[in-house]
């Protein structure tokens, strides 16, 4: 079969086209490897697990963000394949992008369980229980894996490099619906704002490309529900964003993919 792949040395861009022999029971990944195995060692992807738990393989296949390494030969129904880096994020080599801009809006929203009483970290007084009820709340969110694919199918981070996106606002919810956690008000600042759960127009994507079933777009809009019924009961209006903040805000200069010609070399 053909395997069309968008590349990328740092300098230029191209289209690469190899041969393969491929069963319709071959992952993506496993095409992937062999190419780079029997054809070309130069071509660049990530990949750990193979089985779908460690989100480095993510790319866009056929025009849609996913794992390579869930994605069977046979499901995709086409002649040829074509692979692509994820949108939306800086290209590094090939089908690697950069995901430092990720993770720093992953670690804005401090996905971490937050006590108000900080010896507890030392001594707990006590052990923490959560009911099965209340463990259903926020299991679902607690399935993300990091893979970034939901931000590649993202409308609105494709616009705005600045907005939080469905990985980091899916986790915030995650520890904010934990009874546990005691986070909320030092989250608030950071998720109420143009560029936080505000700027999401519930389009779905992230929801629709997740390969955990994680739903972020769900998860964003019960952070809507949540902060609006804290402005409210609170009579708070949203604060001007700590200086801390802001010089955590992701830089301006990542997500979008570069401009591309369609010079096609090698293969077929
Ligand atoms: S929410 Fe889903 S698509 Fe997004 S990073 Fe987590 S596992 Fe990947
Ligand atoms: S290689 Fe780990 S998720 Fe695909």
């Amino acid at each position: 079969m053909k395997v069309r792949i968008r590349r990328f040395d740092g300098q230029k861009e191209w289209w690469q086209d190899y041969e393969v022999d491929a069963k319709p029971s071959d992952t993506v990944l496993d095409v992937l490897n062999r190419i780079r195995e029997k054809q070309d060692h130069t071509l660049a992807f990530r990949q750990s697990c193979q089985m779908g738990s460690c989100g480095s393989c993510g790319m866009v296949i056929n025009g849609l963000p996913a794992l390579a390494c869930q994605t069977r030969i046979g499901e995709l129904k086409t002649e040829s394949i074509r692979l692509e880096p994820l949108y939306n994020y800086k290209v590094i080599k090939d089908l690697v992008v950069d995901l430092n801009d990720f993770v720093n809006k992953h670690r804005s929203v401090k996905p971490w369980m937050i006590r108000k009483n900080p010896e507890e970290l030392e001594e707990a007084p006590t052990e923490f229980k959560v009911t099965p009820e209340q463990n259903l709340t926020f299991v679902q969110f607690d399935y993300c894996i990091m893979c970034g694919i939901c931000l590649a199918a993202c409308p609105t981070v494709a616009i705005d490099p600045l907005f939080l996106g469905p990985q980091a606002l899916g986790q915030a919810y995650r520890y904010i619906a934990d009874p546990r956690d005691e986070g909320f008000e030092e989250r608030i600042d950071i998720l109420d704002d143009s560029h936080g759960v505000w700027r999401c127009h519930f389009a779905g994507a992230c929801s629709y490309v997740c390969p955990k079933g994680v739903d972020p777009a769900k998860a964003i809009q019960y952070l809507k529900k949540d902060i609006l019924k804290y402005r409210l009961l609170h009579k708070k209006r949203a604060s001007t964003k700590p200086a801390e903040l802001v010089q955590k805000a992701p830089p301006p200069n990542a997500p979008k993919p570069p401009p591309f010609d369609f010079k096609v070399e090698g293969g077929v």
